[in-house]
């Protein structure tokens, strides 16, 4: 059983933070307890990463199993060489590129790291987020954090601090609530530990972007749902995750044939009886205004849908709809790290639309 705490959510400018804001968080944080904080990406459930004894109370809140590692986070360049055997040249070219932002580097870890961190293997994962309330933050405890997003294992990652106050209320004593996060789906991860550098979870960085940088990074490998289950480099990267409490399913198809099938599927579900959900872009709501689904708009833009799916996923959840049926997007650019949440959150479910 976890022990119910008291939970005091504090308002922080997500510009400037408040500096005795900021430093009550740190105290915190130095004396082995937890704090949730935003970043550009995602909340945070952050623990200082050099106590062992504070990352295990990571594990515990979010009921997160040992084997999937932790993101150090860092607010200095130099935190990277001590938390990493070796920096090599590329890292380098990726952080002046990106950090502070939505990139995490995979690279061979120093001792210096716990294996709770870690999992066990022999990289760690670092990144230096592009939040200002991150930033002062990990400064001002003077150490790295190691923070996952701040959700029970298994669900929706939260992009606001209210997301994480209905996840992880009692379960820690303070949340730093700086507004929503502007991108919305987790980081890239890119890992440098092998022979070419491959993403593991793509993000809020894209997979062009990284090549202007670094034209030899790989795409992730695509899996299937045994495999991935499997998997063992990134244990977190298990198809089933980041999913809603409803199933879910990611129709597919063009413009004209997924609508059609959209409707197709909320009459099916409402002749049982059971409320639909649905995720579509803002120029697809005509089309359904009356369907009688519960209707949540994710933009037109990929970079809106990805700020907005995490929100969406819950907001219908909490609407007590039986089944969600989301929209496919673009796969460029940031379309990459939408389309594989999508796919998490339906567990690889994917109905194919044709033209009748
Ligand atoms: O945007 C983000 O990355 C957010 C914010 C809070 O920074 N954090 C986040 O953490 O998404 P989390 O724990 O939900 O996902 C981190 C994933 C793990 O599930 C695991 O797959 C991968 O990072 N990871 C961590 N350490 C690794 C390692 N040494 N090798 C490979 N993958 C690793
Ligand atoms: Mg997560």
């Amino acid at each position: 059983m976890v022990q119910h705490i008291q939970t005091q959510v504090m308002q922080v400018n997500s510009e400037q933070p408040e500096a005795a804001t900021i430093e009550q968080a740190a105290t915190l944080l130095r004396a082995g307890r937890l704090v949730i904080f935003p970043t550009e990406t995602v909340y945070g459930l952050g623990a200082d990463a050099l106590q062992p004894a504070a990352a295990e109370q990571i594990f515990i809140a979010k009921g997160r199993p040992y084997s999937d590692p932790l993101i150090a986070h860092i607010a200095e360049l130099e935190t990277l060489q001590e938390l990493v055997t070796e920096v090599p040249e590329v890292a380098y070219r990726l952080a002046k590129a990106f950090w502070p932002g939505p990139l995490t580097m995979v690279l061979p870890a120093s001792q210096r790291v716990p294996r709770l961190i870690t999992a066990g293997l022999e990289t760690v994962a670092v990144r230096m987020p592009g939040h200002p309330v991150a930033l002062a933050l990990i400064k001002a405890t003077g150490s790295p954090i190691a923070a996952p997003s701040a959700n029970r294992f298994m669900h929706v990652s939260p992009t606001t601090a209210q997301h994480a106050q209905a996840d992880l209320e009692g379960r820690v004593p303070l949340i730093l609530d700086g507004g929503p996060c502007t991108v919305g789906v987790e980081s890239t991860i890119v890992d440098l530990s092998g022979e070419f550098p491959v993403i593991l979870r793509p993000g809020g960085i894209s997979l062009e972007a990284l090549r202007a940088v670094l034209p030899t990074m790989q795409p992730p490998v695509k899996r299937s749902k045994e495999q991935s289950e499997q998997a063992l480099k990134a244990p977190g990267q298990m198809l089933v995750h980041y999913s809603p409490a409803v199933p879910a399913f990611l129709v597919e198809g063009d413009h004209v044939a997924m609508r059609a099938t959209m409707l197709a599927e909320i009459q099916k579900y409402q002749a049982r009886g059971e409320q639909v959900g649905i995720l579509v872009a803002d120029e697809d709501v005509a089309t359904f205004q009356e369907s009688g689904a519960h209707i949540y708009a994710l933009g037109n833009a990929p970079e809106q849908a990805a700020t907005r799916l995490y929100a969406g996923l819950r907001v219908l959840e909490e609407a007590g709809v039986q089944v969600i049926l989301c929209r496919s997007f673009a796969e460029s650019g940031i379309g990459l790290a939408l389309r594989d949440r999508l796919l998490k959150a339906t567990g690889g479910k994917v109905i194919h639309s044709m033209l009748l």
